[in-house]
């Protein structure tokens, strides 16, 4: 049954048309998926459909309202998740869920709660401060809250931002439940595995819709245009580069010891370039999936280089140990968020983090980054231990934190100011690296803008920005491109790849397991612990021949949750 109908809908704000004549139909029983990069305006249309904003032109109707609407017996049928769920920071996971479930008069409150604590693994946590859990946590009890009240349109923005590749899986399957009761469900989202599985998108762009219809139908029009390039190549990433510089190719990523590549429109693949950068190379067709019909939609070519390190020296080869934990173990009372890790990381190796929510990746960063000191054990970076070492050392490092680090009242030339002021950068220089973070980052539209009311893509390409202006020797990203969109993505790898090459060492987490495969090794930490170790190709050797990295991560975790049982 169609649920939402919109006609020539137009959203204008002062400077911008951030929703352009659009004309679309969503109906129950159906998961819609809402994609497109930052700027596209799905935050807008979302909170359109909420009656939270109201159209400027065009009809939209909704579960028989026309909108503009807030009457509360509208209100009362809509859950709605927000990109920035206003959680009680002071308030216990319980009493969230307590307070949400009183203030929508939910019947049998109590089991309402028991369930949905069940769903999303907070059970153990529910006395916990909504403030003290990690990043990840505090999504699903966010949308824990949305669904107190079972609704009859569900509105998710964003709801995986953060969000580990279980808990997506378990938090798609609680949805697709939610479907048998006739629920409407949109669900905006920048993982483009999860558009794939959506029985309908919608593509926007700009403001103006590009496609509406199954991924079946976009995906298939990549049909031989999509190949996988093996064998052992001499310099993986040059090679990367390389491939990236060719103009029939659109878009290139590694997968482990492999590369994707995606072809241009009627461009044929020249072969020979790929047989020369490395032994006994393979070039393979192979099925497309969303992602490759997305950047082929809108267009965008994959960068080969990144401007951030065309003026940058390369960095001295070291024989230290760049980066290293020695039994490093932290607790919060009883409780050990890291419990003794152990690793080394090498110069211009990247070296990916990867854990389910909780798991105690930023508790370890933090440590590493002097910020938190350890319970026991060692963190060392560049041979000094952070917490206790001179500021000298800390210029050579680059932090970008899961949670913002920026300040939310200044704007943009603000931040960047302050940040290369802490990080030691003076004069002529100064202004120069703040000018061509301006550019590559390509801020000029939002200088004046205060970095609080900026969107999540954007504060994310300024805190990625105050991290490396410096031109730091050892690189922490705690998760760099969480709510980034699919090419903005695509743009912050360029960048890393770029870095390594130079010398740069690199330690980083992701929830995005296409990125795992560009890790030159992985580090799986659950519960404190490191679980399994190896590069991306070792690691997925340990589940079987041609599995996906999430399936990879997905199976670590929960053969080592039974084998602990
Ligand atoms: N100050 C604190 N007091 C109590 N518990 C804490 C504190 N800081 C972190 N924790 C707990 O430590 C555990 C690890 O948290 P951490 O933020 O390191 O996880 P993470 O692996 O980064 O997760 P995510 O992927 O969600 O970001 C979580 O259970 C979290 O609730
Ligand atoms: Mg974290």
């Amino acid at each position: 049954m169609q649920v939402i109908n919109a006609i020539d809908l137009e959203k204008n704000f002062q400077n911008t048309n951030a929703i352009k004549k659009i004309s679309f139909s969503i109906k129950s029983g159906k998961i819609t998926g809402l994609v497109g990069p930052d700027g596209a305006g799905k935050t807008t249309l979302i909170r359109m459909l909420t009656g939270l904003l109201t159209p400027s032109f065009g009809k939209l109707n909704v579960l028989g309202y026309q909108m503009p609407n807030t009457s509360s017996e509208f209100l009362k049928q809509i859950g709605y998740m927000p990109q920035k769920f206003g959680l009680y920071e002071d308030l216990s996971v319980y009493e969230n869920l307590e307070l949400y479930g009183n203030l929508q008069g939910v019947e049998n409150l109590f089991l309402r709660i028991e369930e949905l604590l069940d769903f999303t693994s907070l059970k153990k946590f529910k006395d916990r401060l909504a403030g003290n859990l990690s990043g990840g946590m505090k999504q699903k009890l966010g949308l824990a809250c949305a669904l107190i009240k079972k609704p009859k349109l569900l509105l998710l923005d964003e709801p995986g931002v953060g969000v580990d590749p279980i808990s997506r899986i378990e938090l798609w399957q609680m949805v697709q439940e939610l479907l048998k009761e006739d629920i409407a469900v949109v669900w905006s989202t920048s993982y483009l595995d999860e558009a794939d599985i959506c029985d309908e998108v919608i593509l926007l762009n700009e403001g103006t819709c590009l496609y509406q219809g199954t991924p079946q139908v976009l995906r298939e029009k990549m049909k031989n245009r999509v190949f996988l390039v093996s064998g052992e190549f001499y310099k993986k990433r040059e090679a990367l580069t390389t491939i990236l510089e060719q103009d029939e190719i659109l878009d290139a990523v590694l997968v482990g010891s492999k590369i994707r590549i995606n072809l241009q429109k009627n461009k044929l693949l020249k072969k020979d370039i790929y047989y020369s950068l490395g032994k006994d190379i393979k070039i393979e067709p192979i099925n497309p999936i969303f992602e490759d019909a997305f950047v082929d939609i809108l267009n965008e070519k994959t960068q080969a280089h990144s401007k951030l390190v065309r003026n940058m020296k390369n960095v001295e080869p070291s024989d230290k140990k760049l980066i290293e934990a020695k039994n490093l173990t932290k607790k919060f009372g009883d409780f050990i968020a890291t419990d003794n890790i152990d690793f080394e990381i090498g110069q211009g190796e990247i070296f990916g983090f990867l854990g389910p929510n909780g798991a105690g990746k930023s508790t370890t960063f933090k440590m590493l980054c002097g910020l938190l000191t350890p319970t026991f054990g060692t963190a060392k970076v560049l041979g000094e231990d952070l917490y206790n070492s001179k500021s000298t050392i800390r210029n050579s490092i680059g932090y970008m934190a899961q949670k913002f680090s920026l300040y939310g009242n200044l704007n943009i030339k603000d931040n960047l100011e302050f940040f290369s002021g802490i990080y030691g950068l003076k004069g002529k220089k100064r202004k120069e690296k703040i000018e061509e973070m301006i550019e590559i980052f390509d801020f000029k539209n939002y200088l004046q803008t205060n970095t609080d009311s900026l969107p999540l893509g954007i504060k994310q390409r300024l805190s990625l920005a105050c991290s490396v202006m410096h031109e730091p020797k050892v690189l922490f990203l705690d998760e760099p491109t969480s709510g980034v969109d699919p090419i903005t993505r695509k743009e912050f790898w360029t960048h890393i790849n770029s870095l390594v090459k130079k010398g740069v060492s690199i330690m980083v987490t992701t929830h995005f397991m296409d990125e795992a495969e560009y890790c030159d090794k992985i580090m799986l930490i659950y519960k404190g612990k490191a679980i399994a170790n190896g590069t991306p190709d070792e690691l997925k050797n340990l589940v079987g021949s041609q599995v996906s990295m999430q399936e990879t991560f997905i199976s670590l975790i929960k053969q080592y949750d039974k084998e602990e049982k």
